[in-house]
């Protein structure tokens, strides 16, 4: 269940950066929550892309909240460390290879800390319905309410509209749809992508 990989539904990230964060500019900070990140390869796919986006000097304003159920309770330590086989990083191009991971061993590398020190992970059972904290700018959860029933999806969704601030926006993977339940907690902002604004 917690099968993932990096640059994993690049496009959807690519219209984040395009149509969310221009109208997030001029925020003190932007924090934003990875909902089942699994072992955080999603998490560094949006850090490094924002910090390609927003340069180093935005990219501080960045908080990435990590979290996961973490069924192996491993989850916390390999993204504290952001050490991965350097297998994992084959698809990343080798411009961002070289700029954002250093060789560990001969097997291993890691995520440099000006993109490590960006994110904090929490283990976090979404079905609980307790958002981990309010204010959010943006959440991103993909490839993980699939896995719930519709009236579980539903909850989720409505915790995750209660944790947004204004403007706050939800981005799901391209074939997570919204509910009819929630439809009028959102508006979608393209139709290329199951990107949406809170109402
Ligand atoms: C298929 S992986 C997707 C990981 C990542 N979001 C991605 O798209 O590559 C699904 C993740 O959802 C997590 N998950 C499943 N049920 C959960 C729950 N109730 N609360 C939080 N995370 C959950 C799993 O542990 C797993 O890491």
């Amino acid at each position: 269940m917690a099968f993932t990989f990096f640059f994993r539904d690049r496009d959807t990230l690519d219209l984040v950066c395009e149509l969310i964060l221009p109208k997030l500019r001029g925020k003190r900070y932007i924090n934003i929550w990875d909902a089942g990140c699994a072992d955080g390869r999603e998490t560094y796919t949006i850090a490094i892309m924002l910090r390609e986006r927003m340069g180093s000097f935005g990219f501080r304003n960045v908080r990435i909240y990590a979290t996961d159920i973490d069924e192996s309770g491993d989850f916390g330590d390999v993204i504290n460390k952001g050490i991965y086989p350097k297998d994992a990083i084959k698809r990343v191009d080798k411009r961002i290879f070289e700029k954002y991971f250093l060789p560990v061993s001969e097997d291993l590398c890691r995520v440099k800390e000006e993109i490590r020190k960006r994110v904090r992970y929490q283990r976090h059972n979404l079905l609980t319905y307790e958002p981990i904290r309010e204010g959010f700018s943006l959440i991103i959860c993909k490839n993980v309410l699939l896995h719930f029933k519709v009236e579980e999806r539903v909850e989720v969704i409505k915790m995750f509209h209660k944790s947004l601030a204004d403007p706050g926006f939800l981005v799901m993977e391209q074939t997570q749809k919204l509910p009819d339940e929630v439809s009028d907690l959102f508006t979608p902002i393209t139709r290329k992508g199951q990107l949406f604004q809170k109402l």
